[in-house]
């Protein structure tokens, strides 16, 4: 059966199969529950858990006690803001985020405006970039908790973690970033950006769904965080419930394999994303969204002037798998919140799609799509 060319790696991508067979013996022979400390089972388990503890804090420059598991980025998010909204309340009541977070960022934030929080949403550049001077501005002396993102899930722009991380610290504020879209992406270094919580999921590098982790920083300043979810204290009490440890050996993989291709897979990945720009860029109206170069190398974001988005994604439904917007939230009708705060009309922020180059694209699959976008905008364009 013939397949639509799948473009949508920022939503999810499939488990390598590298990823699988690591995990697989983890089901069947090596169940144990990692908290059995009493026989070989539970031992074999937590040296497995301890082997994906490693590889992670690695990964950031961290030390492997301070990485919590959890479900993933969701989870993560929440665990981070409310975590930190609770433990340091009496400090003051004031959180700072940015408009193109991600719903898992924003909404955590609105339910603590119910409770009482003050929240600013700072505004982006047009590129999707943070400006710096409105960060410094923003800080106030009861202001806690600083969120912002490492890439953005939909128009790929990265940002300046190490100057808002020095900002942060000078202030004594905690940083935390949502960095499920960068790692095994990006270098990402908790020492050299002074983050002190990183929020990381797995499915987004061929890893399995449903696992993540939270960076929690011990040392330097040592972080406070209120456990969301009570029970028998797994995670230094700050996350409890049975670890997934066949999820957990996929999430290791995966980030072993995504560092260890990092470079070399960025490169062909900037090359078919240049090369797909190349080509769309000659249709009429096309606008590039999001920072041009500071960018993840596999994102594509354009909008396209008096096309209809809807009737754009139908023409190409047979051919392609993209989204426009955010996957995350496709259930809504509403504009991407992210390319409105880059300023755009709603009306263009319709016509938008979000291209996902990953691991398993080729050359030929991306002049497919280009040659496919460019016949359906024409004719979408005659009418
Ligand atoms: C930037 C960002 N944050 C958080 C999430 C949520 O991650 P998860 O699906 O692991 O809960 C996603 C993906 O959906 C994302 O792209």
């Amino acid at each position: 059966m013939h397949r639509p060319i799948y473009l949508d790696n920022h939503a999810t991508t499939p488990v390598d199969k590298r990823v699988v067979d690591a995990m697989i013996p983890y089901f069947t022979e090596h169940f144990g529950n990692p908290s059995s400390i009493n026989h070989q089972y539970g031992w074999e388990a937590e040296a497995a858990v301890k082997k994906t503890r490693d590889t992670l804090a690695k990964a950031i420059n961290a030390s492997p006690e301070e990485i919590i598991f959890t479900s993933g980025a969701t989870e993560a998010n929440n665990l981070a803001i409310k975590g930190v909204a609770e433990a340091y309340f009496q400090k003051g009541q004031h959180i700072i985020t940015l408009a193109t977070e991600h719903n898992a960022v924003l909404d955590p934030c609105k339910y603590l405006e119910t409770l009482g929080f003050e929240i600013t949403i700072l505004p982006v550049q047009k590129d999707g970039l943070i400006n710096l001077d409105e960060l410094e501005k923003a800080i106030r002396p009861e202001t806690i908790l600083v969120s912002i993102m490492a890439a953005n899930n939909e128009i790929g722009v990265i940002q300046p973690l190490a100057e808002i991380g020095k900002i942060c610290r000078a202030h004594d504020i905690i940083f935390h970033t949502d960095a499920a879209q960068a790692i095994g992406k990006i270098p990402l270094d908790v020492q050299i950006s002074q983050i002190d919580l990183m929020s990381l999921t797995a499915h987004k590098i061929y890893g399995p769904k449903g696992i993540g982790a939270l960076y929690v920083r011990r040392r330097n300043p040592r972080v406070k965080l209120a456990a969301q979810q009570h029970g028998g204290g797994h995670e230094r009490g700050m996350r409890s419930g049975t670890l997934y440890t066949p999820q957990i050996v996929g999430f290791g993989k995966a980030v072993e394999i995504a560092l260890a291709e990092l470079e070399q897979e960025n490169r062909r990945l900037t090359q078919l994303r240049n090369k797909l720009w190349e080509r769309l860029s000659k249709i009429k109206g096309i606008h590039l969204n999001g920072h041009p170069t500071q960018r993840l190398a596999g994102n594509l974001n354009i909008s396209i002037e008096r096309v209809d988005g809807a009737a754009l994604l139908l023409g190409l439904q047979s051919i392609m798998a993209v989204s426009s917007g955010s996957a995350c939230s496709s259930t809504t009708t509403a504009p991407s919140h992210v390319l409105t705060a880059l300023g755009h009309s709603e009306k263009l922020a319709y016509a938008s799609i979000r291209f996902g180059i990953g691991r398993f694209n080729t050359a030929e699959e991306i002049d497919t799509v280009a040659q496919q976008v460019i016949l359906t905008v024409q004719s979408l364009q005659r009418m």
